[in-house]
């Protein structure tokens, strides 16, 4: 299948060139195709006629889109606006991925796709305002929101937890946020199961289970064999400029009875990761 993959260089556009490796794919980081521009982005689609594009491309540094929301809209809002513009001229579908962070954070059970929303930060705001493009503009759309992304390529909340450690004997970390931790090669494999799908809409996907900040380091370190002391604190304690949800654990209910493959819990695949993580810092990978 030919497919066309925007934001490719990025942590989750990665994994999605690995895990899409035996398809014909079309690869573009934002100098080959910037998303922002309407004009540049129909003329790419239409002149490389992908069957698929998936949108791996994002603004996503959650604290600096308070004070740089025209950039952030432009690449979470309008950006897939283009996208879906492109894929409804050529009559395609787009896999976009969304965000935990549309929702306010006050339910206190598993998310469903049809929960109110209400973001609290920019970065939230944008990013729903790139879902409401989507869906205006196109209806062969696949918009996926998932949660606490971690891989082997980019920086995440993983590797900034093995870093410290390597300097720290105490690290304190908020533990009153709950999400469910995912790995971003599971979400590129979880699109796979969309390649030839028609059950158009919003989904769910995250790996399986939840933990706060705090319980998740503490994991890491664990899995690691690490001996850090880890410290629980309160989101008033360690404050950020981005407001973030206390809760937002998304249910991947949905996504599990249409029929695609369910996701593994995050405990699997943080222990996976590790492993792999290890492996790679050894030989000089990455
Ligand atoms: N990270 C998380 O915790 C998390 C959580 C929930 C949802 N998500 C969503 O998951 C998706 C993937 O996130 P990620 O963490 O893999 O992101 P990432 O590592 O920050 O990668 C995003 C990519 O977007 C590209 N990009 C930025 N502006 C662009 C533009 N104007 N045109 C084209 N490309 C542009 C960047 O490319 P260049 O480097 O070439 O500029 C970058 O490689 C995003 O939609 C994000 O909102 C992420």
């Amino acid at each position: 299948m030919k497919i066309l993959i925007t934001g490719a260089y990025g942590m989750l556009g990665s994994d999605l060139r690995e895990v899409l490796k035996n398809q014909e794919l079309i690869v573009t980081g934002s100098k080959d195709l910037d998303i922002t521009d309407e004009e540049k982005v129909v003329e790419f689609v239409c002149e490389n006629s992908p069957e698929l594009v998936i949108n791996a491309a994002a603004y996503t540094a959650v604290d600096d889109c308070e004070t740089h929301y025209d950039d952030a809209y432009a690449v979470n809002a309008i950006g897939p606006k283009n996208l879906a513009i492109a894929c409804n001229k050529l009559d395609i579908p787009l896999v976009h991925i969304s965000t935990d962070y549309v929702f306010d954070g006050t339910k206190r059970t598993p998310l469903i796709e049809a929960d109110k929303l209400g973001p609290q930060s920019a970065y939230g705001k944008t990013k729903l305002a790139g879902e409401e493009f989507i869906q205006e503009n196109t209806d062969k759309y696949f918009i996926l929101r998932t949660a606490w992304l971690y891989g082997l390529h980019g920086n995440n909340f993983v590797k900034t937890m093995l870093d410290l450690a390597e300097n720290h004997d105490e690290i304190t970390v908020v533990d009153d946020q709950v999400g469910s931790p995912t790995y971003s090669f599971d979400l590129a494999v979880a699109i796979t199961n969309l390649l030839f799908s028609d059950k158009y809409g919003i989904y769910h996907v995250t790996n399986e289970g939840e933990c706060s900040w705090y319980e998740f380091a503490k994991l890491i370190f664990e899995l690691s064999n690490i001996d850090v002391k880890v410290v629980p604190v309160t989101t008033e304690e360690f404050p950020r400029p981005a407001p973030r949800p206390h809760y937002s654990v998304l249910n991947n209910k949905k996504w599990n009875s249409s029929g695609f493959v369910p996701m593994r819990t995050y405990q699997e695949a943080l222990s996976e990761y590790l492993s792999l993580y290890n492996f790679f810092k050894k030989t000089n990978r990455i």
